[in-house]
């Protein structure tokens, strides 16, 4: 089945980390057919874009790229151009007619069939839901020694159905997987020494086990997991902040203090025109409770800015929820209409005025970065270390609110997860020594 020369793939992914875990599993798949994964596309057998849909210039760019890689498809006509993700699941054939180039379209929920299709042995367009689990048909995740901190997709979709959003339509229904196979992708990550865990969904706190259990069991599951000394998890919706999670940011140390929790907006009237079901005084109130559970807690959020109908009262109570939130850092974007939604053809705001409320809004989330990373000066965190850094001798990891450490430490080796005192705060990285 393989030839003597290992075939190469390069993948370049776009978009949410649920992607990334995807590219993994991808690559894992192609490995199997004999690929091994090169960061050159001009080096590479297939390239694989793995997409995202969910704004407007997400989707675009997938065709500049695909425009940049005609003169190498026209040098090597033998070339494989396989376009995956959420693009993908929206536009199907659309994308070979457009884009002629392109060889094969597979969605976020049929890529187990990658290797067959590009054996030729599948159609060349695949964005079915199957009813069966891609997940029983990808190859164990046994490979090699991987890097410190490891994804573990354990939900995908998302029933939820916010007016702006297109994930209920290129992910699908909330699927949870099962809690037994997860763990034993976990314990099977940690065996090869994986010590932090991120669980991803795109409603990851809304994952239920198949004897009911929520996601805080899940939680507490992994945390039985000898060797595993971090989890983590994203994305959240607060309308699935159950008890039993905000217990266990309370009980299990495993569990870092940090939590991104989306609440798009700070107004009612654009929340409920928004879908989100629950308002802002319930959104406070909800980080009340957390934060009583967990006080050192860091929280980060998403937020939209010029929404359909959002007028210059409620941008300034998304103002206000900020200033009473207080977020470590958060994502802010400016709506874009995504065909198929039901937002989609509401009378827009005008682009000037959405510019403007996007960028007093990122200048006071910037503020409050600022004021969060420099607050950890003169603390001691758990820092576990991924890389070398730039100067000699000096070590990177991230800390448990995942900021970027530097830390001089020659003797220390990826992997390990050690105590650092914070020294010193960068734009974008603290700089720390180990106690
Ligand atoms: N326009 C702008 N931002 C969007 N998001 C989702 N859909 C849209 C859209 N149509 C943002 C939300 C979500 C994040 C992943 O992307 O804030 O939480
Ligand atoms: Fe999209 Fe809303 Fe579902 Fe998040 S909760 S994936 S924003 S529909």
């Amino acid at each position: 089945m393989t030839d003597q020369t290992p075939k190469k793939l390069f993948i370049k992914t776009y978009g949410c980390q649920m992607n990334v875990y995807d590219s993994q599993r991808m690559a894992e798949a192609m490995g199997a057919e004999g690929y091994v994964q090169t960061d050159r596309a001009e080096d590479a057998d297939m390239v694989l874009l793995n997409t995202c849909h969910i704004r407007e210039k997400a989707a675009e760019k997938l065709y500049s790229d695909l425009g940049r890689l005609r003169p190498l498809k026209g040098a090597r006509p033998d070339l494989k151009i396989g376009v995956a993700g959420c693009v993908a699941q929206a536009e199907g054939e659309e994308i070979i007619r457009r884009a002629p180039l392109v060889d094969l379209v597979v969605g976020p929920q049929s890529y187990h069939n990658l290797p067959a299709m590009v054996r030729g042995e599948a159609p060349a367009v695949n964005t079915e839901f199957p009813p069966e689990d891609k997940f029983d048909h990808l190859p164990q995740r046994r490979a090699t020694r991987r890097a410190p901190a490891a994804f573990l997709t354990v939900q995908e979709g998302c029933d939820k159905f916010c007016a702006f959003c297109v994930v209920p339509y290129t992910r699908g229904a909330e699927v949870s997987r099962p809690m037994a196979r997860i763990m034993a992708e976990a314990r099977d990550l940690v065996a090869r020494g994986v010590r932090e865990i991120t669980l991803l969904g795109q409603n990851v706190n809304g994952w239920h086990g198949e004897g009911g259990e929520g996601f805080g069991a899940l939680i507490r599951q992994l945390a039985g997991i000898e060797g595993l000394d971090r989890i983590r998890y994203t994305t959240s919706h607060p309308n699935d902040m159950g008890d039993d999670l905000i217990e266990a940011h309370r009980d299990i140390p495993q569990l870092m203090p940090y939590l991104h929790l989306p609440v798009q907006s700070g107004s009612d009237r654009i929340l409920k025109a928004m879908n989100r079901k629950h308002t802002a005084e319930q959104y406070l109130r909800l980080i009340d409770r957390i934060r009583a559970a967990r006080p050192d807690i860091m929280l980060t959020s998403d937020f939209i800015v010029g929404f359909p109908g959002e007028s210059d009262q409620d941008h300034a109570a998304t103002l206000r929820l900020v200033e009473q939130v207080g977020f470590g850092t958060a994502f802010s974007f400016k709506y874009s209409p995504r065909p198929g939604t039901p937002a989609f053809g509401r009378e827009m705001v005008a682009d000037e005025i959405a510019d403007a409320r996007l960028q007093e809004l990122q200048a006071l989330l910037d503020r409050q970065q600022k004021a969060a990373q420099e607050s950890m000066v003169g603390r001691t965190l758990g820092v576990l270390f991924e890389k070398p850094g730039r100067m000699p001798g000096q070590m990177v990891g991230k800390s448990d609110y995942l900021h970027s450490v530097f830390v001089h430490a020659p003797e220390v080796a990826p992997g390990e997860l050690l105590q650092v005192r914070i020294k010193a705060s960068a734009p974008n990285s603290l700089e720390g020594e180990l106690v």
